[in-house]
């Protein structure tokens, strides 16, 4: 018995090393940890549980049949994140440059089937050199089973990919159909095709990380949602990101205990808002302040930053912040504002967290790059994706709401639940100069008549009281009662009950 259990753990050691120490060491020289020591790092001491240590590839051509190496190139299993089951897979760049075979591909379905059986969220950790060459059409249908569990999956459990080393070919359409994705900075890039291929092709020179390093993805594509400066740091952030999410779209918003009170007034908000109406002022300073603790989780931080995505908390329970950035373009919205947001409430939406928005919006961008580029329909899918939400709503108006971005921030005519606006808010079609200008055409040459109607139109429109009493917004609330307000929305929205006709999916216009 003692030698049966020996060499149980002979095997199991042979395993733990994957490709062998000098490529362990490699990896550490490179600044990466390995799968295993990645795993360790994001889930709760102790709690992980493997699945399939021992799996091995099936092929023989090209001399693989001598060519075997225990867990075939990813770590996959089970564990805890805060006392929370997850599921994760961990590509093993040690063993065959983490390449994706048959057998591989079935230990990451393996985990996609129990994460959806059992809904709790799922993790991939990637470090891989796309479709195991030598397999052909065997790794390919490996991929189609597990992108396939990802659509199936998507809405029902969250899906996070982390990016921490080569995320090439075949790799790269499975993160991007979950729901979130970090990445390393410097050691980790994706892309469809490398920088040879690239070469070959059109003649460009790049590198990868030009091509598709995470400080491209962070501001100029958008694929990824944040990047962090190292393994550690990626992975402890996405523990701390995790801890806002529900297991499941069924399962109730997490809560954590707030120790901050409610009810205490921020009378530093009550000068938010500059005297000058065309001043900026920073959106996030709001956003702290109501969010629990200023605890807020940023999501695209570095990309269209004139709307703010993210994750908060408030009285324990998680929200999601949507926010215009005066700070930023004057807070407009445009193609890659509307994209980043619709994507946002979608996600909020699938998952049953309540949407908290702020808005100080002067209207969509003009112009031809917006026009040539679908301002059309990106900014439809910031309108459908507020429209189509279910989830409690809860929008307060601090400044301005002009034109067809009135309508698209979580207005009343779209559901929303409590329309609250400060005393400094200005609900209209458009800003004063741009009103008189057009209505008043005739007066253009007698700046006393212009200086006339625009006080008049400031005076009637520019304020949040012909919405007001329209029963638009349902309540003109002081700045410093912000959180209060919000909490107490929370609180009697807690068992809301919506559901939208039924239909096979919508159709969104992507
Ligand atoms: C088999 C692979 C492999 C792969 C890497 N390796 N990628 N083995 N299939 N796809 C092996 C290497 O042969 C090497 O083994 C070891 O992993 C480490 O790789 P290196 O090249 O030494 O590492 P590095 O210099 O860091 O380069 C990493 C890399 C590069 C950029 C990922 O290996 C690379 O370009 N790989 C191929 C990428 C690729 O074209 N994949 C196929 C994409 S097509 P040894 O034993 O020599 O150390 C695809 C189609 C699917 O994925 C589409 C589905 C939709």
């Amino acid at each position: 018995m003692k030698e049966i259990l020996q060499e149980l753990e002979r095997r199991r050691e042979i395993a733990r090393l994957g490709g062998g120490q000098a490529r362990i060491d490699a990896q550490h020289a490179r600044g990466k940890l390995t799968a295993r020591e990645r795993i360790d790092i994001f889930l709760d001491e102790g709690s992980f549980e493997e699945f399939d240590m021992f799996v091995e590839h099936r092929s023989t051509d090209f001399g693989m049949d001598k060519s075997k190496i225990a867990g075939d190139g990813v770590v996959t299993g089970w564990g805890t994140v805060n006392g929370r089951t997850v599921f994760v897979f961990a590509k093993d760049f040690t063993v065959f440059g983490g390449s994706l075979s048959e057998a591989h591909a079935e230990k990451i379905t393996k985990v996609q089937d129990m994460a959806l059986k059992n809904r709790a969220p799922i993790i991939g950790i990637y470090d891989a050199g796309g479709a195991r060459i030598q397999e052909g059409v065997a790794a390919l249908g490996g991929y189609a089973e597990v992108f396939q569990r990802n659509v199936l999956a998507s809405g029902v459990i969250p899906q996070i990919s982390i990016i921490m080393g080569p995320c090439a070919g075949g790799d790269v359409y499975s993160p991007a159909m979950t729901d979130f994705i970090f990445m390393v900075r410097d050691t980790s890039y994706m892309f469809v095709t490398g920088p040879d291929v690239v070469k070959t092709v059109t003649n460009e020179t790049v590198t990868s990380e030009q091509l598709g390093g995470a400080s491209v993805h962070t501001t100029k594509s958008s694929i990824a949602d944040a990047a962090y400066d190292n393994d550690v740091d990626t992975l402890l952030q996405v523990r701390r990101f995790i801890d806002f999410l529900p297991q499941s779209n069924t399962a109730t918003v997490p809560e954590i205990e707030c120790y901050q009170s409610v009810t205490e007034a921020d009378n530093s908000l009550d000068t938010l808002i500059p005297a000058n109406a065309n001043k900026p002022y920073d959106i996030k300073e709001l956003i702290l302040k109501v969010a629990d603790e200023g605890d807020f989780f940023e999501i695209q931080e570095s990309f269209a930053k004139n709307i703010v995505c993210g994750f908060g908390r408030i009285e324990g329970a998680t929200v999601g912040f949507v926010a215009n950035q005066p700070m930023v373009l004057a807070g407009v919205l445009d193609s890659d504002a509307s994209r980043k947001a619709a994507r946002f409430v979608r996600f909020c939406d699938c998952f049953n967290i309540p949407i908290v928005t702020f808005v100080d919006v002067p209207g969509f961008l003009p112009g031809t790059a917006q026009e040539y580029g679908g301002l059309i329909k990106h900014g439809a899918k910031l309108l459908f994706a507020y429209a189509e939400a279910t989830v409690p709503k809860l929008t307060v108006i601090t400044r301005k709401a002009f034109g067809g971005a009135y309508d698209v921030m979580a207005s009343k005519h779209l559901r929303g639940d409590l329309n609250y606006a400060w005393p400094t808010a200005q609900i209209a079609v458009m800003g004063a100069k741009g009103a008189v200008e057009i209505i008043f055409r005739k007066d253009i040459a007698d700046p006393e008549k212009i200086a006339a109607h625009t006080k008049m139109y400031e005076d009637r429109f520019l304020s949040p009281f012909v919405a007001a009493e329209r029963g638009y917004i349902d309540e003109v609330i002081m700045p410093h009662s912000t959180r209060r307000r919000l909490a107490q929305g929370l609180r009697m929205l807690r068992n809301k009950d919506l559901t939208n006709p039924w239909k096979k999916h919508d159709n969104i216009p992507l």
